[in-house]
């Protein structure tokens, strides 16, 4: 009898030991980047006053583990497939094409960095707004990566994604990418994602009704109209020109609603250097222009860059050197429009 016992007691421990091995195991097979995102909302979320906004942030405790996704691209990089759809090809297609497997590292961050610095512009837009961000219908004009999209749905956002980078196309088309999200408190939001241009030919397919148009790092002065010869590659084109651009900027919004242009820059070479165009991160379009298109201009390239080197040094890993040099070399700016009711 008390040998039986002796067993059964040992064959509990070792259950019991296995189980919490394997615990352990799961959790370390965790993408490193999960972890980071959590600690990088942590770290910002009492910079901030909205309570949506720490909302927004602490969303960034359900964002899911993607896997590791394979893309293939041309040689070019003008097209990019998934591997269900590289799969699909003829054989000498796929021949030109380069792998590229993208971690889940890549999947929240691409090349961008951190989903968290958008609690910024999202915080002035919702200032300007009615001060909520939940339940809102958001337009993210060149996105550039799905951790903010995915955030804001989390806390029952409609968002939609316009962006015309293949690989992004290729990259978010499993079916856990778009779609319905549910929100830990239960509220519904859903991530939808557009690859084209936009107004021009995705404007239908986008539609309207938007609460908030949110752009961060795309509609800078450097890349639509930069002020010397730029590298072609690096600039931004409409496909529309800037009137059409605006008026559709302030038409996909509600009357009430809000659009914000949020820029973050280096500094501009010297003259003698090459010109950079994402380090002239003022508004492209002119004041005038955006209240030719209806707007109530809220703010026109407003400085934030106090506020902005106070937190990149929480989101962006860096030597405590550099952070010395982020007043002669960090800036932001933001243009903060209104529909008018
Ligand atoms: C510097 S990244 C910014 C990405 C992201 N918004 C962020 O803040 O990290 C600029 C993005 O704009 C996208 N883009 C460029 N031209 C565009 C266009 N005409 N329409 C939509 N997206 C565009 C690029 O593919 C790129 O992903």
């Amino acid at each position: 009898m008390r040998r039986g016992v002796k067993v059964i007691g040992g064959l509990v421990a070792w259950v019991g030991g296995t189980l919490g091995a394997l615990a352990a195991a799961v959790a370390n097979l965790e993408p490193e980047v999960l972890a980071d995102l959590r600690a990088q909302a942590a770290a910002v979320i009492d910079r901030f006053d909205v309570p949506d906004v720490k909302a927004f942030l602490r969303a960034a405790d359900a964002l899911p583990d993607p896997g590791v996704r394979t893309v293939w691209r041309t040689k070019d990089r003008s097209q990019a497939y998934s591997q269900a759809e590289y799969e699909a090809l003829p054989t000498e297609a796929k021949a030109d094409l380069t792998k590229r497997e993208c971690d889940a590292g890549f999947y929240y961050q691409t090349g961008y960095g951190s989903p968290m610095i958008y609690a910024r512009p999202l915080e002035l837009a919702a200032r300007a707004g009615d001060g909520t961000l939940r339940g809102k219908k958001v337009l993210d004009f060149g996105y550039g990566m799905i951790g903010q999209l995915r955030m804001l749905a989390t806390i029952g956002c409609e968002v939609q994604g316009v962006e015309v980078e293949p690989l992004l196309r290729a990259l978010y088309s499993e079916p856990m990418d778009t779609g319905a999200v549910r929100g830990p408190d239960g509220s519904m939001g859903r991530v939808t994602l557009h690859h084209g241009r936009w107004p021009g030919e995705k404007a239908r397919e986008v539609g309207g009704g938007h609460d908030l148009f949110v752009t961060k790092n795309v509609l800078k002065r450097g890349y639509i109209h930069p002020e010397r010869p730029a590298d072609e590659r690096f600039l931004i084109k409409l496909g529309v020109p800037d009137e059409a651009f605006v008026r559709a900027m302030h038409d996909t919004l509600k009357p009430g609603g809000v659009a914000i242009i949020y820029n973050i820059s280096p500094a501009q070479n010297p003259d003698d250097k090459p010109f950079l165009p994402h380090a002239d991160p003022r508004c492209p379009f002119p004041k005038a222009d955006l209240e030719r298109a209806g707007f109530e201009v809220v703010e026109y390239d407003k400085d934030d860059s106090a506020f902005m080197r106070e937190m990149w040094p929480a989101v962006v890993p860096m030597k405590p050197e550099d952070r010395a040099g982020l007043d002669a070399n960090l800036f932001a700016r933001y243009t903060l429009l209104r529909r008018p009711r």
